[in-house]
C-alpha cells in the first residue's frame, strides 16, 4: 500500500487543475497487474474538464486494455475521495467488476466495489436497438 500511496501522490502533483485548485490521480490497474494512471485535466471553458479516473480508463482502453480489477483515488482531502456521478457511469460502462480504492491524503482507506457506488446502474443491456 504504501508503494501506490507514493504513486498517487506523484500523480496527483502532476494534475493540471489551476482553477478548482484540486489535484485528483488515479490508478487503473489491469488484470495483469499492469498500472495506467490519470490525473485531472481542466479546462478554461470549465465543463470540459475530464477527472483523473476517466483520464485513466480513456489512457487504458485506448492502450487496448480491457480487463481490470480495480482503481486507486486520491486527492488533496485528508479524506478519502470518491468518485464523481460520471465516471462511476463510464467506469460501470468498461470496468464493472473493479474495486475502488479511494485514498485520503492522510492515508486513510476506504474500498467498495464499484457496483456498490452505482446501484440499478445502467449500461449497455437497457439500450433499445
Ligand atoms: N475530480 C476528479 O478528478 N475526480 C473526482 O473523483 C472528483 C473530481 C476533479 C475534477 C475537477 O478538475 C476537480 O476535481 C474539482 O472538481
Amino acid at each position: 500500500m504504501e508503494t501506490i500511496i507514493r504513486k498517487l501522490q506523484q500523480i496527483k502533483s502532476r494534475a493540471l487543475a489551476e482553477y478548482s485548485n484540486f489535484h485528483v490521480g488515479a490508478i487503473l490497474v489491469t488484470q495483469d497487474g499492469e498500472e495506467i494512471s490519470g490525473f485531472n485535466i481542466e479546462s478554461s471553458s470549465y465543463s470540459l474538464t475530464i477527472c483523473a479516473e476517466r483520464v485513466a480508463l480513456f489512457k487504458a482502453l485506448s492502450e487496448g486494455h480491457r480487463k481490470f480489477k480495480a482503481i486507486y483515488i486520491m486527492s488533496d482531502d485528508d479524506a478519502p475521495c470518491p468518485p464523481c456521478g460520471a465516471c462511476r457511469q463510464v467506469l460501470f460502462d468498461y470496468a464493472p467488476d473493479i474495486e475502488v480504492i479511494m485514498v485520503g491524503a492522510s492515508g486513510d482507506v476506504r474500498r467498495a466495489p464499484l457496483r456498490d457506488l452505482l446501484p440499478y446502474a445502467f449500461n449497455k443491456d437497457r439500450l433499445i436497438r
